[in-house]
């Protein structure tokens, strides 16, 4: 959430939202367990996001052997190899999802839905998971309440998002807000619930989509990941660490250098790959006093990578920018884009 915003709130940006009657209907409101009948053995974001969710849940969980729940379990709990939980339970609707999840110790069907109280004792988990699933909770903020009973104090509840769905049962309220509205949402139902901590926010954008995936030729990057977490009011105020989303591959001073020295080289300072040359669209609106810029184009240079997370968070959400050099002004600028694919038509060299 940008500063300016976060400072002004004094209320819940969503109150009347939620107020509304029909914020968490669902187009298809017929029994969770009917939909949840057919299974689904598929992986609900690609494969780079879902290496982003392993290691952020990786790096989030300091606890040695915890006890976690994963909320709205299906057949892969995105447990990374390093972890290893004294318990897993999963909860969830579909058995023969649970029954090949392997990291499972325990299953559990209940549906939320109709009965958001948890079947478990006060204090049980050290950690308690949801991922790519609270779209599909008609009440959230009880929900949420019973998570913060079921967890120890300090123990992390950790909500993972990403944009995809099953439109017919993701209510309306999420359905009908933007990806930076969902997580204003999902750190208000964390306040609402008042049994955490101020909830805490991990975004990774942009990165590149894997080249066999079925999405690829889009040119959108890879599923955006968002992660609203908190720990429940009571515990020590560890802090948890999250991954670096992209790191720049050279350290500030050896990044200035090779600003520099982009006369002489033409490499990227950001990923040293050679830039191209671009031949820029004259328009009325925008008049080059050049016929082309060098252009960096490579779709995984940390620069554009990163530049999808910093636009998001300054409220220009859907862009990035890629690294460009203006020989005759000797200038290092960034050219915005809303895909992979923009301006690639352009390449000239
Ligand atoms: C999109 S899948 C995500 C599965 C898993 N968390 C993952 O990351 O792959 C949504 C899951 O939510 C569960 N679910 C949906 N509605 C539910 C409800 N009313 N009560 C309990 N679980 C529910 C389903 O069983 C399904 O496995």
């Amino acid at each position: 959430m940008a500063l300016a915003q976060e400072q002004q709130r004094s209320k819940p940006l969503c109150d009347d939202r939620f107020a509304d009657k029909g914020a968490f209907s669902r187009l298809d409101e017929s029994d969770d367990s009917l939909f949840y009948a057919t299974d689904r053995f598929v992986q609900h974001l690609d494969a780079v996001a879902l290496a982003t969710v392993e290691q952020l849940i990786g790096s989030l969980i300091w606890e040695e052997d915890p006890i976690i729940l994963d909320l709205m379990a299906g057949w892969d709990s995105h447990i990374p190899g390093t972890l290893k939980p004294r318990r897993l339970v999963g909860l969830g609707l579909n058995e023969n999802e649970l029954a090949v999840n392997r990291a499972l110790t325990e299953r559990v069907i209940h549906d939320l839905n109709r009965d958001p109280r948890l079947p478990f004792p006060d204090g049980m988990f050290d950690v308690v998971l949801n991922t790519v699933s609270v779209d599909y909770m008609t009440r959230p903020v009880e929900v949420f309440r019973e998570v913060g009973r079921i967890i120890r104090p300090g123990g992390l509840f950790l909500v993972v998002f990403s944009n995809r769905m099953f439109e017919r049962k993701a209510t309306k309220i999420w359905r009908e807000s933007g990806e930076a509205e969902r997580v204003d949402m999902v750190e208000e139902i964390f306040d609402l619930a008042e049994v955490f901590n101020k909830p805490s926010l991990f975004v990774s954008k942009g990165r590149p989509r894997p080249r066999d995936d079925k999405y690829a030729h889009l040119g959108i990057p890879s599923d955006p990941i968002y992660a609203v977490y908190a720990d429940r009011t009571g515990g020590s105020g560890k802090k948890r660490s999250t991954p670096q989303p992209y790191a720049s591959k050279f350290a500030p001073e050896e990044l200035e250098r090779r600003m520099a020295d982009v006369k002489e080289t033409l490499r990227c300072p950001h990923c040293d790959k050679r830039l191209r040359k671009w031949a820029v669209s004259q328009n009325p609106f925008c008049e080059w006093d050049t016929d082309f810029l060098y252009v960096c184009f490579n779709d995984e240079c940390p620069y554009l990578v990163r530049g999808w997370e910093v636009m998001f968070k300054q409220g220009n959400r859907g862009l990035s920018y890629r690294f460009s050099y203006h020989h005759l002004r000797d200038r290092c600028m960034s050219i915005p884009v809303p895909t992979l694919h923009a301006g690639k038509d352009g390449i000239i060299d």
